[in-house]
């Protein structure tokens, strides 16, 4: 058996294509191992988002260069963003790599591995710069990797991540994502739906679809138009999928039709991640973002009027070209009264590649970005625990994940064990059962909570003639 070690930064869409990369080398005969040390081949899949994620991999691949010396068989890869947009500057930084695979190609990395080992030098497969041809010729050289799928190799057997589009064409000034993603393309219907009718025979009960903008999904055939709200009915009809999820959302493409089908379909989970990004309509201009923040205050009322009790989520970028105190407030007024369930927030990092690149300074300097990351953090925090808190003695229904970190630190497999799960408008909740709930969607009555958990207890009831409880 030759031993793999993978590692992922990144999104969704990085988790999914390391499952599907581990997935095609078990067929050829690859097992996973732990660490680096114990592997014959070593494959970062990477991130090109902001800088500290790079800076990640190029210190981690650093730390290798020793191993290579001592054990020159050893393949090293670099997968993912980063290899789009390096490209040969990984092999200048880290000569010692063998493989440089970018996201339209990770279909060859079989082969791409065979030929590494077989001697035939390093190896570099990227897809076409966006400015280097027509938009048919780019999008032809980022392909969707897709194949089939095998649940052992997801996190939980009972989830799974569906790509419904690669690439993105918003070329929001700040980002890298339409640079080393390729152009935005959907997938056809027919795939996605044999997808997820695959997934469902093997027993996965959550899916969750995924697109740097999920809701401008958008297929024409045979005359019919598909939207998400299209696709989303359709998959609703496949037999022991229970939750349907999708992200990330655009606002401006947060359309009437979709939220109705979130309300209508009981199996589409009313949790919507709509990033902002700013509170400031010139840092929204600034950013190309396309909306303006009434813009978004009127999306979010449309959102609360069909979906009242629905989770939002959301971005923040703090300190962009030029943000000034008053644009920060700005940010921090959509926070206070928006209530999001929690939102991820980010300190600006100047991408190469990207409009603001050389445009617009990178002028607010770090320390005023950290002060205003802590400050819309700590505001977000507490609203966050806030709002858990109503739900404190009421009953959530949870898909059960697996252990919860604390529990897969100690000793596995004993009779009573602390659990973790989701509820459909994606809390995260721990408790205590058995392994046997595993994979089970079950009633947890919430005793106590904090910001970002619940804590509960499997709720004791009658079903029929029979009990169901915790040992059952
Ligand atoms: N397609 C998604 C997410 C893209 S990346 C969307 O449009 O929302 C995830 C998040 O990273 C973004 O929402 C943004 O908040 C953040 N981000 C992107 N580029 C960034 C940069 N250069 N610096 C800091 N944060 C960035
Ligand atoms: Fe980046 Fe904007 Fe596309 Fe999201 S919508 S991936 S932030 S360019
Ligand atoms: Fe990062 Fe690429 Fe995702 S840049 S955020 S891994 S699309």
């Amino acid at each position: 058996m030759k031993k793999l070690y993978i590692e992922t930064v990144g999104c969704q869409m990085n988790m999914l294509d390391s499952e599907l990369v581990v997935a095609a080398l078990r067929r050829d005969g690859y097992e996973l191992v732990r660490t680096p040390r114990e592997a014959d081949t070593i494959l970062y899949n990477t991130c090109s988002v902001r800088q500290h994620a790079e800076d990640k991999i190029y210190s981690a691949l650093g730390r290798l260069k020793h191993a290579k010396t001592h054990h020159p068989h050893k393949i090293i890869g670099v997968l993912g963003c980063m290899a789009q947009k390096d490209q040969k500057l990984i092999f200048d930084r880290a000569p010692y790599v063998d493989l440089v695979v970018g996201p339209g190609q990770l279909h060859q990395v079989p082969d791409l591995l065979k030929s590494v080992a077989a001697k035939r030098g390093p190896r570099l497969e990227v897809s076409l710069d966006r400015t280097a041809g027509s938009r048919e010729r780019v999008a032809e050289s980022f392909e969707s990797y897709d194949p089939l799928r095998t649940p052992e190799m997801r996190p939980s057997p009972y989830q799974a991540y569906v790509r419904i589009m690669i690439g993105c064409d918003k070329f929001c000034t700040y980002c890298v994502v339409p640079k080393v993603r390729g152009p935005e393309q959907s997938r056809p219907p027919a795939h996605i739906l044999a997808e997820v009718r695959q997934l469902a025979s093997e027993g996965c009960r959550e899916v969750t679809l995924l697109g740097q903008t999920v809701n401008s999904y958008r297929y024409e055939q045979d005359g019919r138009s598909w939207r998400l709200a299209d696709l989303l009915e359709a998959l609703h009809e496949i037999e022991g999928i229970d939750r349907l999820k999708f992200v990330t959302n655009f606002p401006k493409d947060m359309t009437d039709d979709l939220l109705q089908a979130v309300r209508d379909l009981p199996r589409c989970c009313p949790y919507l991640h709509v990033p902002a990004q700013s509170g400031s309509d010139r840092m929204l201009r600034a950013m190309k973002r396309g909306y303006t923040v009434s813009d978004y205050r009127e999306m979010l009322g449309r959102i609360q009027e069909t979906l009242p009790r629905a989770a939002v989520t959301s971005d923040f970028i703090v300190g962009f070209c030029g943000e000034t105190e008053a644009d920060f407030q700005a940010t921090v007024d959509l926070v206070r009264e928006s209530r999001f369930k929690n939102s991820f927030i980010f300190k600006y990092s100047e991408r190469p590649g990207t409009k603001a690149y050389g445009l617009l300074p990178d002028d607010v300097p770090e320390e005023v970005k950290r002060e205003r990351n802590n400050t819309l953090l700590a505001i977000q925090n507490a609203i966050s625990e806030e709002d858990n808190q109503p739900l404190i003695g009421q009953e959530v229904e949870v898909l059960v994940e697996g252990p919860s970190k604390k529990s897969a630190k100690k000793s596995a497999g004993g009779p009573v064990m602390q659990l973790t799960g989701r509820t459909p408008c994606d809390r995260i909740v721990v408790f205590d059962g058995t392994p046997r709930q595993i994979g089970q969607i079950l009633p947890i009555t919430v005793y106590d909570a904090n910001a970002f958990t619940l804590f509960g207890s499997i709720v004791t009831q009658h079903v029929g003639p029979e009990v169901y409880s915790l040992g059952t």
